[in-house]
């Protein structure tokens, strides 16, 4: 794998502090070195910097949009570099509303895109129907084809064209889907597995209908999205909007190892780790070193272990 990294450390799309630090941490962590320890050619484009925006009044209820797109816009210029020289892009956030740039940078690239979208929650208000403002609460929305008529006019977003096709998203992990989003999903026949399906199933099931959804046409590159807090929050205490009776670790490995099986893994978010939340020390050091893991599941770990081709027995 030759994989790129692209830090967005933003915070904007919520309210809480912390969630910029998401990048650098999970650096910290070791990510470059364990990728390259097991294989993997990795570029790092460090960081991206965000000016401030002087006056940035809510438009319809959502709020700080002049922010959210104009770091979108960067986000999604450096995504579309990083794929167009030839890589697998990772983009460490930074909060959720990061999607919408890295996603629209991705298809920018010109091919139709697969989303897997792993999150506690559907990210799919729109401006007009999110009960908070916060805007990592609504990136699917600005995204999705079928709902364009739904998104009034915002300031910084006019570069933004919807790219994705509603028949193209598959959601894991959902357990707090607010009733507007339900609406929306239904009505848009997205498939979800929510943690019921998850309990129902098996993981591995869900995964194998995920790969039965999104490769029913043609085969198209897959645009993974990974919200830590999909993850139990007793195993992923460090972020925002943290909700009870997730993924186990196990879960959450297996999600990346199967995506990686595939072979069509295009571009990876791991977003909305922040270390001003969950607590203690432990509890920012176990939510880290699982984002680290889900990377690296990403992008060939598997836990049988592995040998180079031309190993011999000394
Ligand atoms: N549904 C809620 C909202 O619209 C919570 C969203 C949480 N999103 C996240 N990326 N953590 O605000
Ligand atoms: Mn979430
Ligand atoms: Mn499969
Ligand atoms: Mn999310």
């Amino acid at each position: 794998h030759s994989v790129g990294i692209i830090g967005a450390p933003f915070s904007k799309g919520q309210s809480r502090d912390g969630v910029q630090l998401g990048p650098d941490l999970i650096r910290a962590a070791g990510l470059v070195e364990k990728l390259k320890g097991q294989g993997c050619t990795v570029k790092d484009y460090g960081n991206l910097t965000f000016e401030e925006v002087a006056k940035d009044e809510t438009t319809g209820r959502a709020k700080r949009p002049r922010a959210v797109g104009q770091a979108n816009k960067q986000l999604s210029e450096a995504v579309r570099k990083i794929k167009n020289e030839g890589h697998a892009c990772v983009m460490l956030g930074g909060d959720h509303s990061l999607a919408i740039g890295s996603i629209h940078g991705h298809a920018a690239c010109g091919t139709q895109l697969s989303v897997v979208w792993v999150d506690a929650h559907a990210d799919i208000n729109t401006p007009l129907t999110t009960p908070t403002g916060n805007i990592h609460g609504q990136p699917m929305s600005y995204l999705i084809h079928e709902l364009r008529s739904k998104i009034p006019v915002m300031p910084n977003f006019s570069w933004l064209k919807p790219c994705i096709a509603a028949e193209d998203v598959v959601y894991i992990g959902l357990r707090d889907v607010d009733p507007e989003e339900h609406y929306i999903l239904k009505y848009l026949g997205i498939k979800t597995f929510s943690m019921t399906e998850v309990d129902y199933l098996g993981i591995a099931k869900v995964m194998e209908q995920t790969c039965d959804h999104i490769f029913s046409k043609v085969k198209k590159p897959i645009h993974l999205s990974y919200d830590i807090d999909a993850l139990d929050p007793s195993l992923a205490p460090a972020t925002g909007t943290p909700v009870v009776g997730g993924l186990t670790y196990r879960e959450g490995i297996y999600i990346t190892e199967h995506i990686c099986q595939t072979g069509l893994l295009s571009a990876v978010d791991m977003v909305e780790v922040n270390p001003k939340r969950g607590g203690t020390d432990n509890g920012v050091r176990s939510t880290v070193d699982a984002a680290v893991d889900l990377l690296l599941g990403c992008f060939g770990r598997v836990r049988e272990g592995s040998h180079s081709a031309d190993y011999k027995i000394p």
